[in-house]
C-alpha cells in the first residue's frame, strides 16, 4: 500500500529511503540528468535520475502523466524552489517501475489552465487531477466533517430521507422520474427533504440533521446546480434564537477548522425590509458600504415628469452616491453602467455630477433650488460626487440598484476580501405575489409560521417567522419556524388560496401526521456548495462540485441527459412526441 505523501517532504527525512507513488507532472532532461516532479493527492516531490543510474534508459521512456513506483533516498537539493513545500529536498532515485502509460492529455493541467471550460468539463477525472481544484474538494470535505462533529456533539443525528417521493411544495421545477410499476405515475426527486424531516420531528427524533442531496429543475447561474447539497437541519422544542445560537458555533467550529480563523458571534440581524433600503436585496454583502439612499421625498413636488410619474404610481426613487468620482466616470462608463441597470428591469438610469457645489449633466436641469438644497443635505453630498438614481417601482429599484451596488464594490475594489461577513435576514414576508401564477404564494414554503397571524389576510402586511444566513453577498441557508398547529396551518391554506382538495393530494400525508401529537419545531439548511465556494475563494459552483452539470443541465463528460431505447421506454409506457 501506499505509504507516503509526496507533498509532505521537507529536510527532517534526510537520509530516509522511501517508495513512493504518482504521476509524472513535469519531466526535465538537464544535460544528462533528468528530474521528474512526482504528483499524488498531497502535492509533488522531484525526483532526479543520473546517466550513471541502472534505470536511466528507463527513465528516458517516461512521458508526463505516466504512473510510477519510484524507491529512491531523500537528499538535500542544490538550488532549492522555495515556492513549494518539498522545495528543499529531492529524492535520489535507486529504482523506478512504470506502472502505466498514458497519451498525452487533451486538456491542460498543470498551472493556470488555459483550456477552455467544456474541453475541461468533458475530461473532467483529469481536469480534477489539478491541485487548484484539489484543494477545493478538501476544504469542501473539511467542512463536512467540521459540521458532522459539530452537530453530533450537539446531540443530532443523521437520517437518510427518501429520494424517490411525491412531489415537495418548494417553489422550484421537480426532476421527475416514471414509474415502471405504476405506469402514468412518477416519482419527483426531492428539491429538499423539508416534509420528512418535519415527519422525524412527529415521530420523535428531537435534533435531525442530514448532507442532502436535493433537485432542482431551475434557471442555472454560478452559484445553482441542479443537484446539489444542503446541511439540512430540523430541531424541537426550539425558537429561533436557539437556531441562531446553533448555527453561530457551528460557523465558528467550520472557520477555526477550515480556515483557522476565530470569527466572532453573535452574527449581526437585519431585518429583511431594512435589508431591501439599505442594500437593495435581502443577501446583502455587507463588507463595503455604498448604501441606497431614499430620495422619494426630496421629490414630492417635482416637475420632472419622469419622477413625478413614479411618485403617482406609488415608485420610489433611490440612489447610490459614488464619492470623489464625478471627474472619473465620461458620459460612455456611465452609458454602460445605464445598460447594466436596464438588464435588471430599470428603464434607465438618471445622473448628476456635484461638482464646485453645482450640480451638472444628466438630470441636472430638472433639478430646482429647493431639492438641490436638500439633495445636497439629505446625501451629505461633497465635491466630485456622482449620483446615480432608480425611480421605478420599488422592487426594480431594489433590484437594480442592489445589482449596480455589487458590480460597483468589485469594479472599484472596495470589497475587503479578507472579512467573512456572516449575517441573519429575518422577518422576511410571508407571502410573495408571483406575476405568472398571478396569485400570492409563500415566500418560504407553506408550512412557515406567519409572525402575525392576524394580518394573514393582508398578504403584503403579513411577515413570516423565517430567516436567511447571509455570507459575503451569499444566501447560505433558509429556514423558519414551521407550523405545528392545524388551525393555523388551515388558515395559511386558506389565505394562499390552496383548497382543501389539492392540500389532501399534495400533502396529505403530512396533515395527517400533524394530527398525531406533532411538537413545536423550527429548522434551517444551508447551501454546502456556496459554503466551500466562499471559503475556496471561486465564484463559480463548477469548481466545488466534483462532476457538475452545464448551464444547461448537461454533463459534458458522459452526455447525461441522453436519449434512451425504446425497449426502456415502453417498460415506462411513456411515448416521445
Ligand atoms: P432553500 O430552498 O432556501 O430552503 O434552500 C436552502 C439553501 O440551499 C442552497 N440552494 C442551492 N445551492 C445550489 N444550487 C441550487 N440550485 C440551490 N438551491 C438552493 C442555498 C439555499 O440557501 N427546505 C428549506 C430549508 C428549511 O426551511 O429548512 C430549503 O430548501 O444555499
Amino acid at each position: 500500500m501506499k505509504k507516503y505523501n509526496n507533498g509532505n517532504f521537507n529536510l527532517s527525512n534526510l537520509g530516509q529511503f522511501v517508495t513512493l507513488y504518482g504521476w509524472v507532472a513535469k519531466k526535465r532532461d538537464l544535460g544528462g540528468l533528468i528530474f521528474i516532479d512526482l504528483r499524488d493527492r498531497s502535492g509533488i516531490i522531484q525526483i532526479v535520475i543520473n546517466p550513471e543510474n541502472d534505470v536511466y534508459n528507463k527513465a528516458l521512456e517516461i512521458k508526463n502523466e505516466y504512473v510510477l513506483k519510484v524507491e529512491g533516498k531523500i537528499v538535500e537539493r542544490q538550488s532549492k524552489n522555495m515556492d513549494i513545500p518539498t522545495g528543499e529536498i529531492e529524492v535520489e532515485v535507486s529504482d523506478i517501475e512504470i506502472l502505466n502509460t498514458s497519451e498525452p492529455l487533451p486538456i491542460e493541467i498543470s498551472g493556470e489552465t488555459l483550456s477552455l471550460e467544456d474541453t475541461r468539463l468533458k475530461y473532467r477525472y483529469l481536469d480534477l487531477r489539478r491541485p487548484e481544484l484539489k484543494k477545493n474538494f478538501s476544504i469542501r470535505h473539511a467542512i463536512t466533517k467540521s459540521v458532522r462533529n459539530y452537530l453530533e456533539e450537539n446531540d443530532f443525528i443523521e437520517i437518510e430521507t427518501p429520494i424517490l417521493n411525491k412531489s415537495t411544495p418548494e417553489g422550484a421545477r421537480d426532476y421527475l422520474v416514471p414509474s415502471r410499476v405504476n405506469k402514468g405515475s412518477f416519482y419527483a426527486l426531492p428539491q429538499s427533504p423539508q416534509i420528512f424531516k418535519q415527519l422525524l420531528m412527529v415521530s420523535g427524533f428531537e435534533r435531525y440533521y442530514q448532507i442532502a442531496r436535493c433537485f432542482r429543475d431551475e434557471d442555472l447561474r454560478a452559484d445553482r446546480q441542479p443537484e446539489f447539497t444542503q446541511i439540512d437541519m430540523e430541531m424541537s422544542f426550539a425558537d429561533e434564537e436557539d437556531i441562531f445560537t446553533l448555527c453561530e458555533g457551528m460557523f465558528k467550529k467550520v472557520m477555526l477548522d477550515v480556515k483557522n480563523i476565530d470569527i466572532s458571534t453573535p452574527f449581526p440581524r437585519l431585518k429583511y425590509d431594512d435589508s431591501m433600503k439599505m442594500y437593495g436585496t435581502d443577501k446583502p454583502d455587507t463588507r463595503f458600504e455604498l448604501l441606497l439612499n431614499d430620495i422619494t421625498q426630496v421629490f414630492n413636488n417635482t416637475e420632472f415628469t419622469i419622477f413625478k410619474n413614479t411618485i403617482q404610481n406609488k415608485g420610489i426613487i433611490n440612489c447610490l452616491v459614488i464619492k470623489n468620482s464625478a471627474d472619473k466616470y465620461s458620459r460612455k462608463n456611465i452609458d454602460e453602467l445605464t445598460e447594466f441597470v436596464k438588464k435588471y428591469d430599470a428603464k434607465g438610469l438618471a445622473w448628476l455630477k456635484y461638482i464646485d457645489d453645482n450640480f451638472n449633466g444628466g438630470i441636472a436641469k430638472n433639478l430646482n433650488d429647493v431639492e438641490t438644497s436638500e439633495l445636497k443635505n439629505k446625501l451629505n453630498l461633497e465635491n466630485n460626487d456622482l449620483i446615480l438614481i432608480v425611480a421605478d417601482k420599488p422592487k426594480i429599484v431594489y433590484q437594480s440598484l442592489g445589482a449596480l451596488r455589487n458590480k460597483l464594490g468589485k469594479d472599484l475594489d472596495l470589497i475587503d476580501k479578507s472579512k467573512y461577513n456572516f449575517l441573519w435576514i429575518t422577518d422576511f414576508p410571508m407571502f410573495e405575489y408571483s406575476e405568472i401564477e398571478k396569485r400570492y404564494m409563500s415566500a418560504h414554503h407553506p408550512f412557515t409560521m406567519p409572525k402575525n397571524i392576524d394580518k394573514l389576510n393582508d398578504p403584503e402586511n403579513c411577515y413570516a417567522r423565517a430567516y436567511d444566513s447571509v455570507l459575503n453577498g451569499y444566501e447560505l441557508a433558509s429556514g423558519s419556524v414551521r407550523i405545528h398547529d392545524r388551525k393555523i396551518q388551515t388558515k395559511v391554506f386558506e389565505a394562499l388560496k390552496i383548497s382543501d382538495e389539492e392540500a389532501k393530494t399534495k400533502f396529505g400525508f403530512l396533515l395527517e401526521a400533524f394530527k398525531y401529537g406533532a411538537p413545536p419545531h423550527i429548522g434551517i439548511a444551508f447551501g454546502l456548495e456556496r459554503l466551500t465556494m466562499i471559503l475556496a475563494d471561486t465564484d463559480n459552483i463548477r469548481d466545488v462540485v466534483a462532476f457538475p452539470k452545464t448551464a444547461s443541465a448537461s454533463c459534458l463528460m458522459s452526455e447525461a441527459p441522453s436519449e434512451v431505447d425504446k425497449k426502456q421506454l415502453d417498460e415506462l409506457g411513456i411515448k416521445i412526441i
